[in-house]
C-alpha cells in the first residue's frame, strides 16, 4: 500500500498451553519502523483442549480467543495467526535460475518432491532467496513453505467463531524470526539458531545473514517435563505443572522434582544436538554461533547453561519486547518480564500486515 496507513493485525498465538494476543502500534517508514504496544493478552486453556497442535475442542478455543480480546479490550477483528508442527513443511532447496513468472508456474512441480502429502491437499508459499554463492552456479534458492489445508481451516474456523477474520497466516518459526530481527542486530557471518520451546513443540529456525537456511519442527517441550513429574511423583498435571515451575508443595521434594526435570532436559538437549548434527551435515556450516532461546520453556531453570554448556555456545533468552516501547503504567514491567518468553510468536504474527506472504 503506498498511501494511507496499513492495516495492523493482531498476532493470535493459539499455542497448546495458551492463547497469545499481542497488537502493536507501528510508525516511520517501512523498513524503519518503531513500535509501540498496544494490546497483549494471554489466555490459558486447559490440557487436551489443544494437542499436538490439532484442535480438539473448538468451542473452548473460540472462547479463549473472545475473552482474550474482551478482557484486554481489542477492538481490531483483524487476525494474523500461527501454525507448526508435523502438517507444515518448511524446505529450502535450489534449482536453475528462473524469471519470477517461470517459477510461479514451476513451483508446484517442484514442491511435489518435497512434500510428503498430495499436492492438491496444501497450502504453498514460496519465496526466492538471494544467495550469490547460488547465483555464481546459475542457480538460485527457494524457500518453500507447505502446510497442509486441513490444518489452516481448523485454525481458520475456530478464530471465525470467536468473530475474528485471518488476514495472515504465518509459521510460528518465521514469526519467532521476525520477533528477533525488530530487536536485536543481525550479526555478520554467524550463525543464529532460534529454537522456541513451548509446551507441545520445539520450533528451531537457523538463520545466517538474516536468513533462515534451516527450519524444523520437534515433538517435545514442556509437557515432557510435566508428564514426567507427573508419573514419578504421581500428581496431578496441575499439581505437576506447578511443581516444575517451582511453586513448592506438601508431600513434593524439589529434589526429586529437579532430578526428574535434569533427565528431560538431557533427553531435550539430545534432540537439539541430532538436529544440529544433521544441520552441520547437510548445510556445509560448521558451527551454531548463538543460540536464542524463547518460548515458556526457556523459563526452566538451568536450560539455558545446559544448552550453553554443552554446544559451548553462548545461550540467551529472546526478549521480544526489547525494541517496543511500552507504558509501564497499563503493562506492569514485572509481568512483562514474566510473559516475554512465550510472546515471542505472537508478537511476530503482530508485525505481518495484509497482503505480506
Ligand atoms: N516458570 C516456568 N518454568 C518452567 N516451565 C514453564 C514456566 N512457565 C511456563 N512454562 C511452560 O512453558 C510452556 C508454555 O510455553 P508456550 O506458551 O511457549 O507454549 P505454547 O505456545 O502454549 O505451546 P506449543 O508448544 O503448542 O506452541 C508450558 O509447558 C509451561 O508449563
Ligand atoms: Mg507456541
Amino acid at each position: 500500500m503506498l498511501f494511507g496507513k496499513s492495516k495492523n493485525l493482531v498476532g493470535l498465538d493459539i499455542g497448546s498451553s495458551s492463547i497469545k494476543a499481542v497488537e502493536l502500534q507501528s510508525s516511520g517508514r517501512p523498513g524503519r519502523e518503531t513500535y509501540k504496544l498496544k494490546s497483549l493478552g494471554v489466555e490459558p486453556l486447559p490440557p487436551q483442549t489443544i494437542v499436538e497442535r490439532d484442535i480438539i475442542d473448538n468451542l473452548q478455543v473460540s472462547e479463549a480467543i473472545k475473552k482474550v480480546f474482551l478482557d484486554h479490550k481489542i477492538k481490531n477483528r483483524d487476525v494474523c495467526t500461527g501454525i507448526a508442527g508435523n502438517s507444515v513443511i518448511v524446505k529450502k532447496f535450489s534449482l536453475a535460475q528462473m524469471t519470477t513468472e517461470e517459477l510461479a508456474e514451476s513451483i508446484h512441480w517442484e514442491a511435489e518432491q518435497y512434500i510428503p502429502f498430495p499436492i492438491a491437499e496444501v497450502n504453498l508459499d514460496y519465496q526466492a532467496l538471494e544467495s550469490s554463492r547460488a547465483a555464481d552456479q546459475g542457480k538460485m534458492e527457494v524457500l518453500l513453505a507447505a502446510a497442509k489445508k486441513d490444518k489452516i481451516s481448523g485454525y481458520t474456523s475456530v478464530i471465525s467463531q470467536a468473530g475474528k477474520n485471518t488476514m495472515v497466516v504465518d509459521v510460528d518459526a518465521f514469526a519467532v524470526q521476525n520477533a528477533y530481527e525488530i530487536n536485536y542486530e543481525m550479526p555478520i557471518n554467524r550463525v543464529v539458531a532460534l529454537l522456541n520451546i513451548g509446551a507441545s513443540l520445539m520450533n528451531i529456525n537457523i538463520l545466517y545473514q538474516g536468513v533462515s537456511i534451516f527450519s524444523r519442527d520437534i515433538s517435545i517441550g514442556g509437557n515432557n517435563y510435566t508428564d514426567a513429574i507427573q508419573k514419578g511423583l504421581n500428581l496431578s498435571f496441575e499439581r505437576a505443572e506447578a511443581a516444575k515451575k517451582g511453586d513448592s508443595h506438601e508431600g513434593v521434594s524439589p529434589q526429586q522434582v529437579a532430578t526428574i526435570m535434569n533427565e528431560v532436559s538431557d533427553d531435550l538437549k539430545n534432540e537439539i544436538q541430532k538436529t544440529f548434527e544433521f544441520f552441520k551435515a547437510t548445510s556445509g556450516q560448521e558451527k551454531i554461533d548463538q543460540i536464542m532461546l524463547s518460548g515458556g520453556t526457556a523459563k526452566v531453570i538451568g536450560l539455558a547453561d545446559l544448552l550453553a554448556d554443552k554446544f559451548n555456545t553462548p545461550v540467551e533468552i529472546l526478549n521480544p519486547f526489547r525494541n517496543i516501547t511500552f507504558n509501564s503504567k497499563v503493562f506492569d514491567p514485572d509481568y512483562m518480564a514474566d510473559i516475554s518468553p512465550f510472546s515471542a510468536v505472537a508478537v511476530g504474527l503482530a508485525l505481518r500486515k495484509v497482503g505480506d506472504r
